[in-house]
């Protein structure tokens, strides 16, 4: 048991590419009466606590209804020059709670918690991820995200705040690259250099 403690604690982190945090997860606040409906569409992605699926620039998501009701998440990236695409399907995992919502970007993966913990619906989404890992420690993920490519500084500090304000560590929060992305650019990553 010991053993395989150890090997979880190191090799999921490692894996994920994340620090763990010890203890459970956080319990942060949610966008009361949420509007799944008005937050449908593009958002881009502004800033991210690190993670190792994501690294490419231009990230941004775009969730529409599918006939069924349930949500089509198309999240799309440029890494390396091209330009990736990656189809999921949300859910509302709990009714009383609609701003939970958990998404998968596979069938044999389960939902992971897509938590929006704040919006305006129009301008910014606070979003926060966090899975426990046996209730001795938790990764977690959280993202700013934007209607537009870039945020003023004060919106993402703020919005800085609000995770912490939670018990949401944001210090190793990056900024996402949103520069050169139209669609008549060169994908060419070194010309951003
Ligand atoms: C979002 O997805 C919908 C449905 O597939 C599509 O019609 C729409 O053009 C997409 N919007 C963007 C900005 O990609």
């Amino acid at each position: 048991m010991k053993l395989f403690l150890a090997l979880v604690a190191f090799i999921v982190p490692l894996v994920r590419g994340q620090v763990p945090h010890w203890g459970p997860c956080p319990e942060p606040d949610v966008q009361a009466a949420f509007n799944l409906k008005q937050f449908m569409g593009r958002w881009y992605e502004i800033a991210r606590l690190p993670t190792q699926f994501e690294k490419g620039r231009c990230i941004e998501t775009n969730f529409t209804f599918r006939g069924d009701k349930s949500i089509r998440v198309v999240s799309s990236e440029i890494l390396k020059g091209e330009l990736r695409k990656i189809e999921g399907t949300g859910v509302i995992e709990d009714q009383k709670n609609p701003a939970k919502l958990g998404i998968s970007f596979s069938y044999v993966l389960p939902f992971s918690p897509y938590w929006i913990l704040s919006t305006d619906y129009v301008n910014t989404a606070l979003v926060y991820s966090c899975t426990d890992i046996l209730r001795l420690f938790h990764l977690d993920f959280a993202w700013i995200l934007s209607r537009t490519r870039t945020l003023p500084q004060t919106s993402i500090d703020s919005a800085k705040e609000t995770f912490a304000n939670n018990n949401i560590d944001v210090i190793r929060m990056m900024d996402t690259k949103q520069q050169g992305c139209d669609k008549d650019a060169p994908w060419n990553d070194d010309q951003l250099l």
